[in-house]
């Protein structure tokens, strides 16, 4: 089992955010099997394999074929390791064909983008460099963001920017991009960050002007918010009896969709109010485990990136579906 003496910090070009709590959180079993459903750069794969036995084993996915291509070369020599380029909706699917039968003891997923895919301007994930206007996560996904950006409708381009990135001035923005393309198609970064620096009126202290649209495309081009809300089920499904569930988000959104599903899952069947019911019949399928949990201030120090995150841990139960 993991104690907080043996859980050991690497560092690596992605930073990995809350390490020691979220393997902690895995409650990690020498002989488990566990799922890292977003390898990145492996900080958190790293960190369990530190605590897995001979017997354990830990599958890891991505859906960026180059983490695939850093995992095999970091840990494809490692006999308790299996890697598979694979998104995290598909999960159930996936783990069913690398180990079957099998399920799991342990699921973490570390949701977003990592260091690397942000730092590399050929990505066009970041506002900071110019690069082409890319976002996919899987470069083998059809939608980029530069297609999605040339030819959404305005009223589409307002809904992303506000829902995703929580922009006040989606409007604006969206009438910016509408008017620009119609001279130029929007091809690079830097025409995207010129476009929001000009649109936007007033400017948020520590916050470029651009974040909240790059978010918001990022978002959207990679269907975060549906791969999560698709994962969370299948992850229940794959988990063994006691198995942990760690999720860290960095987005409202997503924290609340975490937060709501753990809560009805470890509340149980939907019966309706007047109707006496025990615990075993509710047949809740999780248990939380602890309370959320969130960087402290020397980590947020050491790495800003981390300043938004939370995780949430629940523990599979014995009841069995419906
Ligand atoms: C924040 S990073 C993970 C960092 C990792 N825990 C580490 O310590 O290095 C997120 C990773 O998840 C991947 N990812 C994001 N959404 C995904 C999805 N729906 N399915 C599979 N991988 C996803 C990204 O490609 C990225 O490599």
């Amino acid at each position: 089992m993991t104690n907080r003496s043996n859980v050991k910090t690497i560092v690596t070009s992605h930073i990995p955010v809350l390490l020691e709590e979220a393997v902690l959180g895995l409650n990690i079993k020498n002989d488990g099997l566990y799922v890292d459903v977003t390898f990145g750069s492996g900080g958190h794969s790293q960190a369990i394999l530190e605590n897995l036995g001979g017997e354990g084993c830990l599958v890891a996915m991505d859906r960026d074929h180059r983490a695939i291509i850093h995992a095999r070369e970091r840990f494809g020599q490692d006999p308790r390791c299996r890697i598979a380029h694979g998104s995290m909706r598909d999960v159930d699917k996936n783990l069913e064909s690398i180990v079957p039968g099998r399920k799991a003891n342990g699921v973490i997923a570390d949701l977003g983008v990592s260091s690397v895919q942000l730092d590399a301007p050929g990505r066009g994930f970041s506002f900071m460099a110019d690069g082409p206007l890319d976002m996919r996560m899987d470069t083998s996904a059809e939608l980029d963001a530069s297609s999605w950006l040339n030819h959404a409708e305005e009223s589409e381009l307002v809904q992303v920017l506000r829902e995703y990135g929580e922009e006040r001035y989606a409007r604006r923005i969206a009438r910016a991009i509408v008017e620009y393309r119609k001279t130029r198609p929007l091809q690079r970064t830097g025409q995207l960050v010129d476009i929001v620096v000009d649109a936007v009126p007033t400017r948020e202290k520590n916050k470029h002007p651009a974040t909240r649209t790059f978010q918001a495309v990022r978002m959207y081009i990679n269907s975060e918010m549906e791969q999560l809300s698709t994962f969370l089920p299948r992850a229940v499904r794959v988990l063994a009896k006691g198995g942990r569930l760690a999720i860290i988000s960095f987005h409202s959104l997503e924290d609340r969709l975490v937060k709501r599903f753990m809560r009805e899952q470890a509340r149980g069947d939907n019966y309706p109010p007047n109707i006496p019911v025990t615990v075993r019949q509710l047949r809740p399928l999780l248990k939380i485990i602890g309370k959320p949990r969130r960087p402290d201030r020397s980590e947020i120090e050491a790495n800003p990136r981390a300043r938004s995150a939370v995780l949430r841990v629940a523990e599979r139960t014995g009841h069995h579906y419906a």
